[in-house]
């Protein structure tokens, strides 16, 4: 019986879209920042008591996808034992922050143990992108990036900057914690339907290097605004797909409202948003406190945490 963490990551330069269905390879390369509050914890044990796989806290169609996750490692170690998996979100699943990354990050690294596969870090970033894309980004440790490759062996993320290199802060603000109507899996499907579609990834390579800028000079004037348009362009990228997919509603529109506001105060902070209404709020670790201040009075907010920069997928 083997237990492994992965953590959530936030996506400062955002995967959208696929190139190749099946394998989950990407149109562009992408960059995130793990989440420390935001994690899955996922047990699995093989044996030959199971008649089927059994899997703890999932549903229906998730079920069957783990199954077939597990079919991918057994065929690799060339054994048939079925699986029971247990597996626990510090959030709430399927609300825009990222379930799937962090859930086969931590199935991918349990089952490989649990079947004695000795993978190295690039290898589970591959397994993992093959479950769910954004989650080989939750493989490696703190600041990520996924590097598009060609095929499928060079498709993987690998870790720009431990998670001690920047006390950056992700104040997460949760506006529903209900599960969202379409998954992110159905959404990228779609993506190439956007008549916007093709120009972001022509153009999102001077965003990287703009990203890329800021985190190495750990300077938020420069990462800040990239970000912010990156994720703009995403969600216009979502917004006029067909079908159109509409991920923002009024109180996520309301967050950012008032993130400009603050800014305009001078508080430096600025938002990004992945798969769901929930907004995050990047900001240096000595502003977190008064962000999460602000936020919590605003009206329509069910929750807020405060994330660090973490570790990536680890055994417990
Ligand atoms: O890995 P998926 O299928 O959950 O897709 C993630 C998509 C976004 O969260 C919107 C962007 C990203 O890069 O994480």
């Amino acid at each position: 019986m083997v237990t492994a963490v992965a953590p959530a990551n936030i996506a400062f330069i955002k995967y959208w879209g696929k190139r190749d269905e099946a394998l989950r390879l990407p149109w562009n390369d992408s960059i995130s920042m793990n989440l420390s509050e935001a994690y899955t914890t996922t047990t699995v044990e093989f044996s030959p008591r199971f008649t089927k796989d059994e899997v703890e806290g999932l549903e229906g169609e998730e079920v069957a996808r783990v199954s077939k996750h597990l079919d991918r490692l057994r065929k690799l170690k060339g054994n048939a034992l079925f699986a029971h998996v247990e597996t626990k979100n510090t959030f709430p699943k399927g609300s825009g922050i990222a379930s799937s990354a962090s859930g086969f990050a931590a199935l991918t690294l349990a089952a490989a143990k649990a079947l004695d596969l000795s993978f190295d870090e690039k290898e589970l970033s591959i397994l993992a992108r093959i479950g769910s894309g954004s989650a080989c980004r939750s493989i490696p440790d703190g600041f990520v990036e996924w590097k598009v490759g060609e095929s499928s062996e060079d498709s993987y993320a690998y870790s720009l900057y431990p998670s001690d290199y920047w006390d950056l802060c992700d104040v997460l603000v949760i506006v529903a914690s209900s599960e969202k109507n379409i998954s992110s899996t159905k959404g990228h499907e779609a993506a190439t339907s956007s008549p916007f579609f093709h120009a972001r990834v022509e153009g999102i390579n001077e965003r990287i290097e703009k990203v890329k800028e800021g985190l190495k000079k750990k300077d938020l004037g420069i990462l800040g605004p990239a970000i912010e348009e990156e994720a703009i362009n995403m969600h216009a990228v979502m917004m006029s797909q067909t079908p159109s997919l509409f991920y923002w509603s009024g109180k996520t529109m309301d967050i950012i409202q008032s993130v400009i506001q603050w800014r305009d105060e001078g508080l430096p902070v600025y938002f990004t948003i992945d798969a769901g209404p929930n907004v995050h709020l990047i900001c240096e670790a000595n502003n977190a406190q008064e962000v999460s201040r602000k936020v919590r009075i605003l009206p329509n907010v069910e929750s807020v945490v405060i994330n660090k920069p973490a570790q990536g997928a680890h055994l417990v």
